[in-house]
């Protein structure tokens, strides 16, 4: 899956012949998965209409400050194209073909258009395609001005070399549109912030055999782990994802999935991926208990009670706490009465470097909630309170806090 999916993409397309390529970088970009709204200066509608822009992005394409401008011959409710919704809708701007007068105006902060009133208006990275003729884009005052927007924190997009619309041949071509779209996503990833880091995490229930046909288990859905993997993934971390029964598949494909049943089978699979991982994350609801014997063929109902002799389960976390060198290690827990207190104690007794705490008796927290209410606690015993959140807010909460704890 692309880093682009989902993401917000505000395109902006300035007059000159490559502009026609916009088309093709709209495509790729819906394909990628993103959202694409399209903003264009008048000019660059002399090489790109707005309705195929709009076709393909299939979102509304703008270019005027007001809806009037762009249609003065029929009358239509006024309306503002807010340069500042649309700038904050993104995740990410594209400005390409940039042409040297837009790039110069955006050096310089002029703001005579709605795509450099976004521009200015934006708060994400921007990218810019420069596209213009060789001499232009050598030109002392072009570099002046990549110099000038690159120190501002723009990312260049280099233009390529080849046949110019002049018919000169030199850099200044847009780059194709597949290069810009593979410059981006290489950008992305070179800086996600757990690049590099490899991640275990424990999610779901354990199943405890009884027979061939009943088990001990509980409630957990997997929800939070699963949330867990799927973002510290997003983030750019190599994470293996050791899963009980879950109901749950991921919807991202970069997280290898190691399913197991057991305790005792998440025991030997957390253990075999800890010592080459930097943090472990585990989240799974592991029985506490087991049954001592498992009977081969199917129980018979015989008497009025059975009993069941159960054996303490091996705690891996705790195991991973007495072997741990750097990893960072996070534990959970799921309390109903004197959590901080007792939270603060599993987090010390398991030699953790964060638990983050859940409690029965909030409201929009638990196990099959798509919310969660949770609290960290770091080793230094300060607790963080967060408010009821969807599971993927919580599991990002988390991973900030682990992201500046080792970066620290
Ligand atoms: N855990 C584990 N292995 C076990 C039991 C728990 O790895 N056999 C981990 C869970 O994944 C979770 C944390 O320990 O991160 C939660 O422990 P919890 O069950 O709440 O607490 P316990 O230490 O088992 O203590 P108690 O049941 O008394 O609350």
């Amino acid at each position: 899956m692309s880093v682009l999916n989902g993401k917000n993409i505000l395109l902006g397309v300035t007059g000159g012949i490559a502009a026609y390529k916009a088309a093709f970088l709209v495509r790729l970009l819906v394909k990628k998965g993103a959202n694409v709204k399209v903003v264009m200066t008048h000019s660059a509608k002399e090489f790109v209409t707005p309705l195929t822009l709009s076709t393909l992005s299939k979102n509304e394409v703008f270019s005027s400050f007001t809806n009037e401008e762009n249609d003065p011959e029929s009358y239509r409710e006024p309306k503002w194209n807010n340069h500042v919704e649309l700038a904050l809708w993104a995740d990410l701007f594209l400005i390409a073909p940039a042409t040297a007068n837009t790039l110069s105006k955006m050096a310089h902060g002029t703001c005579d258009n709605l795509l450099l009133a976004c521009y200015l208006s934006a708060k994400c990275p921007v990218y810019y395609a420069p596209a213009m003729d060789l001499d232009m884009y050598q030109h002392p005052t072009t570099n002046n001005v990549f110099e000038k927007l690159n120190s501002f924190g723009n990312i260049q997009i280099p233009a390529a070399f080849g046949e110019l619309a002049s018919g000169l041949v030199g850099q200044g071509r847009m780059a194709e549109p597949e290069e810009i779209v593979s410059f981006i996503e290489n950008d992305i990833l070179k800086k996600l912030p757990l690049r590099g880091k490899k991640f275990l995490i424990t999610a779901g229930p354990t199943y405890e055999a009884i027979d061939p046909v009943r088990f001990i288990g509980n409630h957990s859905s997997g929800k939070m782990g699963y949330a867990i993997a799927e973002t510290a993934a997003q983030l750019g971390a190599e994470v293996v994802l050791i899963s009980g029964p879950s109901a749950l598949k991921l919807e991202s494909d970069l997280v290898k999935v190691i399913r197991v049943t057991s305790a005792a089978e998440m025991y030997n699979a957390s253990h075999e991926y800890f010592n080459t991982s930097d943090v472990a994350i585990l989240s799974a609801a592991v029985a506490d208990y087991r049954p001592s014997e498992v009977a081969i063929q199917k129980i018979k109902k015989k008497d009025s009670e059975l009993t069941l002799h159960l054996t303490k389960t091996k705690d891996i976390l705790a195991s991973l706490g007495e072997i741990k060198k750097n990893q960072f290690l996070v534990g959970f827990a799921l309390e109903t009465q004197n959590e901080e207190e007792n939270a603060k104690l599993k987090l010390k007794k398991k030699n953790l470097d964060l638990i983050v705490l859940n409690s029965l008796r909030d409201m929009g927290a638990g196990f099959q909630t798509d919310t969660n209410k949770i609290t960290l606690i770091g080793k230094d015993n300060k607790t963080l309170p967060f408010p009821v959140k969807p599971k993927k807010e919580v599991a990002k909460d988390i991973l900030e806090y682990i992201i500046e704890q080792t970066n620290a």
